[in-house]
């Protein structure tokens, strides 16, 4: 559709500018014209400037200028055609329309919006009454607020066939089936689709109900249902909240993707506003375009498992064949099993802004998803790694991001396989490269030396596969006489058994797992001990049955190993006494220096557990 420069003149000298941008931001008259903090960058003076007679605006500050148009495309965020038919409608002008087939087309979304606006009405009235309680509680329980609650329109459909069709039938069954609110099969009896769900409206950039999610309330299947794709609604290309989070972006210059909408309001709620999601579906091109018109790098928040991983794995593909200079995706992962809403539930705002502070870039995450996705223990899998990496550079489009996707790989390939003299496959140590055990939390001795660390719950799991591992590998023992003596086992034959162990290095010098199996013979721990070189739960490599012969690689190896998870298990108990003082003093008085200092003791405890889980994680080549 053309527009004529006279229809827009029109247009634009019919508009009051300072009304318009006005319901945005606080404006005051200053003399002719009018005055305001900027809302295209951060101030606490106002440098914005409002012309009413002229019809544009400028900011002394940031240099931002243009019409009312201009406002309603880079402000509000809409499309230019959006934009004008908003202004037009405010100035009650006919957007002149080209051919009768477009004519109908905007007709029938016109009646349909009012449909939609009708149906958004209505479920807010339902979840207001009577039969909205269950709903309200729902809401209440999982912390939304009163004012989240309105401001995104929460509302309820009723468990029954036709409330909504009875109710709205004035705007004739036949629209009511169109906009996706009834389901009609075959020449049956057309019924309300939504019945039993707390509604969440889905709105376009222009902040008008286009579509509805609806949520089971407690346990059911599906547990969200989607409005069907309408003329006004195109899942692929829609995003959910991008009419709040275009503004918001422009003061963060930021854009979080989550997974779900609960999430996006529950972030919102929390105060990052900057946060929209695709509806159900892994994000698409067109969706990955639109993000990519508000800024360059969004931030992809995925679960941990391994359902969000691959969701990320799948978003991050997509945007290879489309990527172009400066535009990228950035990731992070949340903790296993967490969604960005139960985060912030348990560990608040804070927790998740740490972690939008250090997201991955789009390369790392391809090589790490391709690096974990199965085991590198033979030349065969480890080509296969290689090749699945080249195959992921042919998708992307442009030649000179390719070439430096094809470097980045390569280094890290060569790094991981070829670099190192050290047995240890170095990529999985890649990932976490600035991660050594921090010095400070790796004093094993309590803080009060009278007292020994109590080792229990699953840490007494690791307990069993070390003193395996010890009585495997008894040479080892006098090596770690200090650490091994400041703990205490809350489980009374395994504490005996590591007391005899002790004793018994330390009075022979030289000890292999036979002489020591015959010395334990004549004590009580012999069938402890028997057991756990029986127990194979644990797979650390020291508690492997070795052959004669087996290579010094594999026993070093082994050794090791085994000197690391003595260090976490016998450092944990420390690390999880300084971090219950420092969580209390977080609580008593928060500030940058108690967060930072709970943060980083959090980090450590996972860094901690991931160092465990890779210990139990060997692959059988090594
Ligand atoms: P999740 O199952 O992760 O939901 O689905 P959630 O956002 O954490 O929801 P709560 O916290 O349990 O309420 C993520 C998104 O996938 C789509 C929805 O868009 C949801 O927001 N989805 C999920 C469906 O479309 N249908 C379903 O049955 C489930
Ligand atoms: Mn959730």
């Amino acid at each position: 559709m053309t527009l004529s420069p006279q229809w827009l003149e029109e247009l634009r000298s019919r508009v009051t500018l300072s009304t318009l941008i006005g319901r945005t931001v606080k404006v005051q008259k200053a003399g002719r014209e009018y005055k305001a903090c900027c809302p295209f960058h951060n101030e606490k003076t106002p440098s914005f400037t409002i012309n009413d007679e002229k019809g544009f605006y400028h900011c002394f500050g940031c240099g931002a200028h243009g019409d009312a148009i201009s406002w309603m495309t880079e402000q509000r965020g809409l499309g230019f055609m959006d934009a004008v038919k908003d202004l037009a409608a405010e100035a009650q002008m006919e957007v002149p329309a080209p051919d009768p087939r477009a004519a109908q087309r905007q007709k029938t979304r016109a009646t349909l919006h009012d449909v939609m606006a009708a149906a958004q009405d209505w479920f807010v009235a339902q979840f207001n009454g009577i039969d909205g309680a269950h709903a309200r509680e729902y809401l209440k329980n999982r912390g939304i607020s009163e004012s989240t609650i309105r401001e995104f329109g929460f509302g309820f459909a009723p468990d029954f066939r036709g409330r909504l069709k009875d109710a709205l039938s004035v705007h004739g069954i036949d629209r009511l089936v169109e906009a996706g609110l009834l389901i009609k099969v075959d020449d049956k009896e057309p019924y309300d689709r939504f019945r039993g769900r707390l509604m969440i409206p889905i709105r376009d950039p222009r902040g008008r109900v286009i579509a509805f999610g609806g949520r089971i309330l407690g346990d059911g299947e599906p547990k969200y249902l989607n409005s069907p794709d309408t003329p006004l609604f195109d899942k692929g290309r829609t995003l959910y909240n991008l009419d709040k989070a275009s503004p918001a972006s422009r003061q963060t210059g930021r854009i979080l993707v989550v997974e779900g909408y609960m999430d996006a309001i529950a972030l919102a709620q929390a105060g990052f506003n900057d946060v929209v999601a695709p509806l159900g579906t892994a994000l698409t091109e067109h969706q990955i375009e639109r993000i990519w018109k508000m800024v360059e790098a969004p931030i992809l928040c995925f679960d941990g498992d391994n359902a969000g991983q691959k969701a990320a794995m799948r978003a991050a593909l997509r945007a290879l064949p489309i990527l172009r200079p400066s535009h990228s995706l950035n990731f992070i992962s949340l903790p296993a099993g967490q969604d960005p809403d139960d985060l912030i539930r348990s560990d608040g705002a804070h927790a998740f802004a740490a972690l939008i502070a250090k997201p991955q870039m789009l390369d790392e995450k391809i090589w790490q998803v391709e690096y974990d996705a199965e085991p590198l223990n033979t030349p065969e899998t480890k080509a296969g790694l290689k090749k699945r990496l080249a195959d992921h550079v042919r998708d992307i489009a442009h030649q000179d991001i390719a070439q430096h996707y094809r470097q980045a790989f390569d280094e890290r390939y060569q790094a991981a396989f070829f670099a190192r003299n050290d047995n240890r496959p170095a990529g999985r140590r890649s990932q976490n490269n600035n991660r050594k055990f921090p010095s400070k939390f790796v004093s094993f001795r309590p803080m009060d030396d009278t007292k020994a660390y109590l080792i229990e719950g699953y840490d007494l799991q690791i307990a069993k596969g070390i003193l395996g591992g010890l009585i495997r590998h008894p040479s080892r023992i006098s090596g770690h006489f200090e650490e091994l003596s400041a703990i205490k086992l809350a489980d009374s034959p395994l504490q005996a058994l590591l007391g005899e162990l002790i004793n018994i290095a330390m009075t022979k010098e030289t000890l292999d797992m036979q002489g020591l199996l015959t010395i334990l013979e004549k004590t009580d721990c012999y069938n402890v001990a028997k057991g756990l070189l029986r127990a194979d739960a644990l797979n650390f490599t020291f508690n492997r049955k070795l052959p004669d012969d087996a290579p010094s690689l594999l026993i070093e190896r082994a050794h090791r190993d085994l000197a690391e998870a003595i260090l976490v298990v016998t450092a944990r108990p420390g690390l999880e006494a300084a971090l219950a003082e420092a969580t209390r003093r977080v609580q008593d008085d928060l500030t940058e220096e108690s967060y930072a200092e709970q943060q980083r003791l959090r980090e450590a405890k996972q860094l901690f557990h991931e160092r465990l889980v890779e210990l139990t994680q060997i692959d059988d080549a090594i």
